[in-house]
């Protein structure tokens, strides 16, 4: 009963480090600006940046505007996307209270290798 134990728990130990291990590379793999895009503007824009229709139809906003792939976003400058981040547009909620300049430029840096390679820098 006693070497039972010992196996037991020496195998959920094994199991948990696999598992924690494992978990820890699975987070890696997300950058920190990925996380923060997912986790300020995918709700609206997608994770893809392709805009959420449903989120858009809630907004009462065209699904076309919370589209950041489509020519008019892409053309926007890194210094003038984040000035929108910043202070807002309409629908778009501003972030200047929510967020810090960095996280906004490393955010908008994300946005950009959603937009391809035509993105304005
Ligand atoms: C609550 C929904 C919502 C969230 C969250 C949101 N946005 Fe927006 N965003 C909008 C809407 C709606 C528009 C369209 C505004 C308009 O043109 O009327 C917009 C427009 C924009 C535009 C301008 C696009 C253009 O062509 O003019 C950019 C850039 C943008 N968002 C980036 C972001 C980024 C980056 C984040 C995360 C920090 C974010 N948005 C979070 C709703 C949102």
């Amino acid at each position: 009963m006693r070497n039972y134990l010992r196996e037991l728990i020496a195998f959920l130990v094994l199991a948990l480090s696999i598992f924690s291990f494992a978990a820890a590379f699975a987070d890696d793999a997300v950058s920190p600006s990925q996380k923060l895009f997912e986790g300020k503007c995918a709700q609206c824009h997608g994770k893809d940046a392709k805009g959420n229709v449903k989120m858009a139809k809630a907004l009462k906003v065209d699904p076309i505007n919370v589209d950041l792939t489509r020519a008019a976003a892409v053309s926007l400058t890194s210094d003038q996307t984040a000035a929108i981040v910043t202070n807002g547009k309409n629908k778009m909620p501003k972030f200047n209270a929510k967020l810090t300049a960095d996280q906004i430029k490393t955010i908008v840096a994300y946005l950009k290798t959603l937009q391809g390679p035509n993105a304005a820098n």
